[in-house]
């Protein structure tokens, strides 16, 4: 299965045909008017590239280091809550088609399913956990602590939700099962409100999280220069430059946009992913250029579940990388490190349509 455009919104399409239509609009759902949603595709469309010819592209080689992870390409599965909604096996499915395509999941702890069963199903390969830091410390003490257990070996640290945002698309209640586990993970246990979000966070909730697991933490939902360079001193292993699929603040600016100046704050100290609609293997492309050294999918993921299981996850993820292959020949890249500045016409100063050309210094990564 393919990822580029025609063949994603077709995802969609029969997703939308497949689930109940509360766990569709609760997936697809961005907050306020959704323009940051609507808009996170379109941005990285927005990018023109300057291909280089002459290049030995008979071998093209998509693996990366990632943490000390080796993955067969540069897609990993962005955290998203509530799979059960979208397949019976709900993260089991989406565990198991990830690790098979030898790319890496981000388990959400808003998952419902037990947390040893994702890891279970994942096996041998590597995962990471996102953690949200509620008010009840005690109660993201012990889901780190079970993850931990369960073998992640990084912790992602959501910081862009300090309050969820309204999305006015959702109608509640959600269709999920009644679920022990569920309960535990969400809060719906009738303690809601210290199970929310803590919203008095600092920089300091790093490295605290990494005391308490011994795991390097990344942060996730950076979008300002100023904010990435305060989270490398505070102890960031890595950075997601996200904006939570345009489902917190709303007219935020897309990560397509955001994503060069946080590159150049941050240089090569932690490694940058970033994610927001992230559909073809050019779009995978364009985001390295720019300085991620991978990306994270959210909905096309939910999608391929509610479509085909873990065998359309593991689908997906073949597709992007059939993709970003032959996006990398095409653009004269044989391997993730030529991958560079110097591939994109507007961060080169030939003006895309995106913006006015304005010349950035080009980052050389192998040649
Ligand atoms: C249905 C849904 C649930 C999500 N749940 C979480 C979550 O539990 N934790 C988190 O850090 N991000 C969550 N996100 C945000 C994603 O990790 C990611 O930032 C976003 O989906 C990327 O945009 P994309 O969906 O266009 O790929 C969620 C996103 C969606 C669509």
């Amino acid at each position: 299965m393919r990822t580029d455009r025609v063949r994603a919104a077709e995802r969609e399409r029969v997703a939308q045909q497949t689930l109940p239509p509360g766990a569709y609009d609760f997936y697809a759902a961005g907050s306020g008017e959704e323009v940051s949603a609507d808009e996170a595709a379109s941005a990285w469309r927005t990018y023109r590239l300057l291909p280089r010819i002459l290049r030995d592209v008979s071998h093209v080689d998509t693996s990366v280091e990632l943490l000390g992870a080796s993955l067969a390409s540069p897609v990993l599965a962005a955290p998203s809550a509530f799979h059960l909604m979208a397949h019976p096996e709900g993260e089991v499915a989406t565990a198991k088609g990830v690790a098979e395509a030898g790319s890496l999941m981000i388990v959400s702890s808003r998952g419902t399913r037990r947390i040893e069963d994702v890891a279970a199903a994942i096996g041998l390969a590597p995962w990471w956990y996102q953690v949200y830091v509620l008010r009840d410390r005690d109660h993201t003490v012990r889901q780190v602590e079970r993850a931990v257990a369960a073998g992640a070996q990084a912790l992602v640290l959501t910081v862009d939700a300090p309050y969820v945002a309204v999305k006015p698309r959702v109608r509640l209640p959600l269709p999920l099962p009644a679920d022990d586990e569920l309960a535990w993970s969400v809060g719906l246990d009738g303690r809601t409100a210290d199970r929310e979000q803590d919203p008095s966070l600092g920089p300091d909730a790093i490295a605290w999280l990494r005391r308490v697991s011994g795991l390097p933490v990344l942060v996730k939902g950076v979008l300002r220069a100023d904010d990435a360079r305060a989270c490398v001193d505070a102890g960031a292993a890595g950075l997601v430059v996200s904006n939570h699929g345009g489902r917190q603040l709303d007219r935020t600016v897309s990560t397509a946009r955001a994503l060069p100046a946080v590159a150049d704050a941050v240089g090569e100290a932690v490694p940058i992913l970033v994610d927001g609609g992230i559909h073809t293997g050019t779009d995978v492309l364009t985001a390295l250029a720019l300085g991620a050294r991978a990306v994270l999918v959210g909905r096309p993921v939910l999608w391929a579940l509610a479509a085909g299981g873990a065998d359309g996850v593991r689908e997906l993820f073949d597709g992007y990388r059939a993709e970003l292959t032959e996006a990398m020949a095409l653009a004269g890249a044989p391997a993730v490190a030529d991958l560079d500045r110097g591939l994109v016409a507007d961060e080169v100063g030939v003006a895309g349509p995106g913006r006015p050309a304005s010349p950035r210094p080009v980052r050389e990564a192998g040649g």
